[in-house]
């Protein structure tokens, strides 16, 4: 029973312990600023006031220190519980960086200390940069005190099903933070350009997700997503979508000469992994019988000896593949002597 009872209290007390230190200060609450690993993150520090009537250069003083959440790599782990260490410390002689690991990714901004931010910038940052931070700041005879508490997300892309698609298969990318909140707004994009991705027969967009119901090879390449938080927070990634089609992917044209040999491409693109032996179908034009050409690896060209007229026009290549169709035109063009 006392055994009971010991456990108990001891139980209690871990439960006052965990609570008094994720409790925040009586009458301050520490505002949370969060940051996209591997993306650069501002941890803001400026005095409310304006500060146009204010002589800033040489007699600021910037000392930046971190608190690292306890369970994350603190740099050095002495004793119980995650130590306040300085991270940065900008003296009236000029700057003196603070000690190892962040060093060179910590960084103030002059332009920023010339208009009074006191920001400090971390590029990139990491998840071991959670934590609390403080800064201390004083320039003339003024003085800045600023704390927060800085949340490291992970941000990602994630196809289903994962990896290369075969077109007119379907895909549904998920763009997600590892934010508790939901964002505000959701974009998705398309490319270095950037070009927003509108709802349509072909992008269907569902709160994070973006659903294609049949891909085409069209839809190979960067996808990105940007995610807007209510405090101002954009998360931006990209994914890179690999669709695959029988080559040419494009309608193709082949001249030749009459009466000489040619050769009509079609092949799955290289690195395809293909157990089985394939055959490909090849339609000529004007309705004459399919041509079957054995695959050697993955490449169906068509081999055609002493063409003339007779043969020229489009031919489609069709391979079926993990039950669906695959097609490509070749278009050949035969080039008379006769003038
Ligand atoms: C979307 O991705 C996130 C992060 O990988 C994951 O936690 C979540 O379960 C995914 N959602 C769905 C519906 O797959
Ligand atoms: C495909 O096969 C043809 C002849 O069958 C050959 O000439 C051609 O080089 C091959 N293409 C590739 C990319 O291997």
């Amino acid at each position: 029973m006392l055994w009971e009872a010991r456990f108990q209290v001891w139980l209690f007390l871990q439960l006052l312990w965990a609570a008094a230190v994720e409790a925040p200060e009586p009458g301050a609450e520490v505002p949370v600023v969060w940051a996209q690993e591997g993306a650069p993150a501002q941890l803001p520090c400026s005095p409310t006031i304006p500060l146009q009537d204010l002589s800033l250069p040489r007699t600021r003083q910037v000392t930046w220190q971190h608190v690292p959440e306890s369970g994350s790599a603190a740099p050095t782990p002495r004793g119980p519980g995650p130590r306040r260490y300085t991270v940065l410390r900008l003296a009236p002689g000029g700057l003196r960086i603070g000690r190892l690991p962040l060093q060179s990714r910590v960084q103030l901004e002059e332009t920023g200390l010339q208009r009074g931010d006191f920001s400090l910038w971390l590029r990139p940052a990491r998840r071991a940069d959670a934590g609390e931070y403080h800064a201390a700041v004083r320039f003339g005879n003024r003085a800045l005190a600023c704390r927060l508490r800085l949340r490291v997300g992970q941000a990602a892309v994630t196809a289903s099903p994962p990896g290369p698609l075969w077109t007119s298969s379907w895909v549904v990318l998920n763009c997600s933070f590892s934010r508790p909140d939901l964002p505000a707004s959701v974009h998705w994009f398309r490319g270095p350009g950037r070009v927003p991705v509108q709802e349509s027969p072909h992008h269907h967009l569902v709160g994070n997700f973006l659903f294609l119901p049949r891909v085409s090879s069209l839809d190979s390449g960067t996808w990105g997503c940007s995610l807007t938080y209510r405090d101002g927070f954009i998360v931006s990634i990209t994914y890179n979508l690999a669709v695959l089609d029988l080559e040419p992917r494009v309608p193709l044209t082949v001249y030749t000469g009459a009466g000489s040999k040619v050769e009509l491409p079609c092949r799955l693109p290289p690195g395809v992994g293909i157990q089985s032996s394939l055959t490909a179908m090849w339609t000529p034009p004007r309705g004459g019988p399919d041509l079957l050409v054995a695959g050697d690896q993955g490449n169906f060209t068509l081999r055609l000896e002493a063409v003339g007229q007779a043969q020229a026009g489009t031919y489609t290549c069709c391979v079926h593949l993990q039950g669906r169709q695959l097609s490509a035109t070749v278009t050949l063009a035969v080039i008379t002597g006769q003038v």
